[in-house]
């Protein structure tokens, strides 16, 4: 048995911002609050998401006040400006243009505008079925797969950890796909988020609790993305290959947010929360060593990983597209410049002293429980010592 969460509506292709209006519409949202940042409207997705909702007859206004790998104190601003209303009546819906930090912002939000609290009341194991404020995600980044996920990451502030927050609260009802709001993506984002989606969709396929709808959702995101990671990189105006992406990367969304990831992910949330390393970078780092780690545990899934991604051939045996696997992650991660930890800038001293507290926070995110290798807090402690190494 499985249960499959999903968002109502996905508009797709190339030009799809246009219908965000019909999609608001659709969500009955009438006056809403676009949840953003100030280089999307630097690069003039605000204004044509306004115009969009606009020409629906959907009165908005923005909030630009996201950030990176967003803590709670952003969202106290945004709730802030959600509070002061628009046209003198209050905000009914959130539209979320952006990656997936101002996604996770809009859904975090969406809850403590109708719930209250803290987002601490809410971080995992309390799964947050119940429904905030309608949500519509336009990501321009092909990366978290926030834009259908029932999972938000927001940082303690105070505690510096990273909550997981799960439920049906946090997906989104419904996204705008529109891949030309990637190709001006820097390089290192694109690395970074494409990395990340990889991630999702090779945990999700990996993952104890995988099934045969998420199964399908990741191989074809990995059939997407494996060939293409290289391309957006090295040429960024790619229609075709960032077009593959953002799919790519929403559909290995859809896999891990109803299959659950894994090890790189429990590993990976604390580095980011203690050394502010983006996720998709965190996630790059550990990526070759917790698959190498994991492998024995998932020999044929693995496997199949790597013939989706068009590293293996069909037909090459499970051993050999094994070793052409971590093979091929070590090179990506040196086609697309990933640094080491120490590379990075992180302190070799501090790297080891936060080791327990980092794997007690891994463990505690149940993500490690899903790995088809489940480790022990000692053994977390070794694994991050091995990618000090
Ligand atoms: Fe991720």
């Amino acid at each position: 048995m499985s249960t499959l969460v999903l968002p109502r509506i996905l508009e797709s292709g190339p030009g799809s911002l246009s219908r965000l209006g019909s999609v608001a519409g659709q969500a009955g949202i009438s006056r809403a609050l676009i949840i953003t940042d100030a280089t999307m409207i630097q690069l003039g997705y605000v204004e044509r998401a306004l115009s969009a909702l606009s020409e629906a007859g959907v009165a908005a206004a923005v909030f630009d006040g996201t950030e990176p790998e967003p803590t709670e104190t952003s969202i106290i601003a945004g709730l802030d400006c959600l509070k002061s209303g628009v046209e003198g009546a209050e905000f009914d819906g959130l539209i979320a243009v952006g990656g997936g930090s101002a996604i996770d912002s809009a859904k975090a939000l969406s809850i403590l505008a109708v719930h209250g609290g803290r987002m601490r009341d809410y971080k995992v194991p309390r799964i947050v079925d119940e429904l905030g404020l309608p949500v519509i995600a336009v990501p321009t980044t092909a990366g978290t797969g926030s834009e259908a996920t029932k999972v938000a990451v927001i940082t303690d502030p105070e505690s510096d950890e990273k909550m997981l927050c799960m439920g049906l609260g946090y997906m989104p009802f419904g996204a705008v796909l529109d891949p030309e709001l990637t190709y001006s993506l820097p390089k290192r984002v694109t690395a970074d988020t494409g990395i990340d989606a990889i991630t999702h969709a090779m945990e999700a396929y990996v993952s104890r609790k995988a099934n045969p709808f998420s199964d399908q959702q990741a191989l074809a995101a990995l059939r997407l993305m494996g060939p293409n990671i290289r391309r957006v990189f090295e040429d960024p105006q790619n229609a075709d290959a960032r077009e593959a992406m953002l799919l790519g990367s929403t559909l290995a969304g859809i896999a891990f947010s109803n299959a659950s990831v894994a090890l790189v992910h429990g590993m990976s949330r604390p580095i980011g929360a203690f050394f502010h390393v983006p996720h998709g970078l965190s996630n790059a780092m550990l990526l070759p060593e917790i698959t190498a780690w994991s492998l024995p545990s998932a020999q044929t899934r693995y496997a199949q990983c790597a013939r989706a991604m068009g590293w293996a051939a069909d037909g090459t045996s499970d051993a050999v597209a094994n070793d052409i696997l971590l093979e091929e992650l070590k090179m990506l991660n040196a086609d697309l410049g990933v640094p080491t930890p120490s590379g990075f800038g992180i302190e070799e001293a501090r790297w080891r002293q936060l080791r327990p507290l980092m794997a007690e926070q891994a463990l505690a995110s149940g993500s490690p429980g899903n790995n088809p290798r489940i480790p022990t807090a000692d053994e977390i402690v070794e694994l991050y010592d091995r990618v000090w190494a």
